[in-house]
């Protein structure tokens, strides 16, 4: 379980989809079978990475980028028509059009994502409440335990909390260092923030800050 962290433009949805890429999912999301595209935006960064293989091969996966899921989430309902079995059922059994943005990540990650897998996440929190994060974070948990390989760009201190996890953090430069749990940014960003909301709105909105 490896999350990647850090400021915005640090690079953490480019190395993910990268990965994603070299390990055969489509750009713009989806489990291996998928193979539309709305428009290639990808950088070719994931041809050039090599991949470290060690025991056996992932039985299933999924790339989940937040920022174009509702074109995955209209793949889903095609391949649902088009192919001879139903593909709904896989996925919670309704079309995630049907279903609110965060349920149908929490359906997706419940029914879809299962053992021994690979799973790509870029920010799966931005369409989550707390609760939702709190959900998810478990439902990770046990599929890490069941022998699934996950890695998940993310800004939620809440997933971060997942026991175990190895934390990467990218600083501004492009350095990329192990950070624990307390030091990672969104955790030292959420806790000083709701220490003392007034402090930083002070500053915010008189501009001093
Ligand atoms: N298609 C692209 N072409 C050129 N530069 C890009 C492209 N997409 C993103 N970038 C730039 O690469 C940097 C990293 O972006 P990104 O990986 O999306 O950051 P993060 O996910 O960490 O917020 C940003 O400075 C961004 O402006
Ligand atoms: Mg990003």
């Amino acid at each position: 379980m490896t999350f990647l962290v850090g400021e915005n433009g640090t690079g953490k949805s480019t190395l993910v989809e990268a990965l994603a890429v070299a390990c055969g999912f489509n750009p713009e999301g989806g489990s291996r079978n998928f193979r539309f595209a709305t428009r290639a935006t990808e950088s070719a960064l994931g041809d050039h990475l090599v991949l470290s293989r060690t025991g056996r091969r992932p039985r299933t996966g999924f790339f989940l980028r937040a920022e174009s899921y509702d074109n995955v989430a209209s793949e889903i309902e095609r391949l649902d028509r088009a192919s001879g079995s139903p593909l709904l059922p896989a996925y919670g059994g309704v079309s995630p059009h049907e279903r609110s943005h965060g349920e149908s990540f929490v359906d997706l990650v419940t029914y879809r994502f299962g053992p021994d897998g690979l799973y790509v996440l870029d920010e799966p929190e931005a369409a989550l409440s707390a609760r939702g994060c709190r959900a998810v974070l478990a439902r990770l948990a046990e599929l890490a335990g069941q022998g699934s390989q996950i890695v998940v760009a993310t800004h939620s201190p809440i997933l971060l909390a997942l026991p175990g996890a190895t934390i990467y953090e990218i600083a501004e430069n492009g350095e990329i260092a192990r950070v624990d749990y307390d030091q990672a940014l969104p955790v030292r960003l959420t806790r000083d923030f709701l220490a003392a909301p007034e402090r930083f709105l002070r500053h915010l909105l008189t501009g001093d800050g």
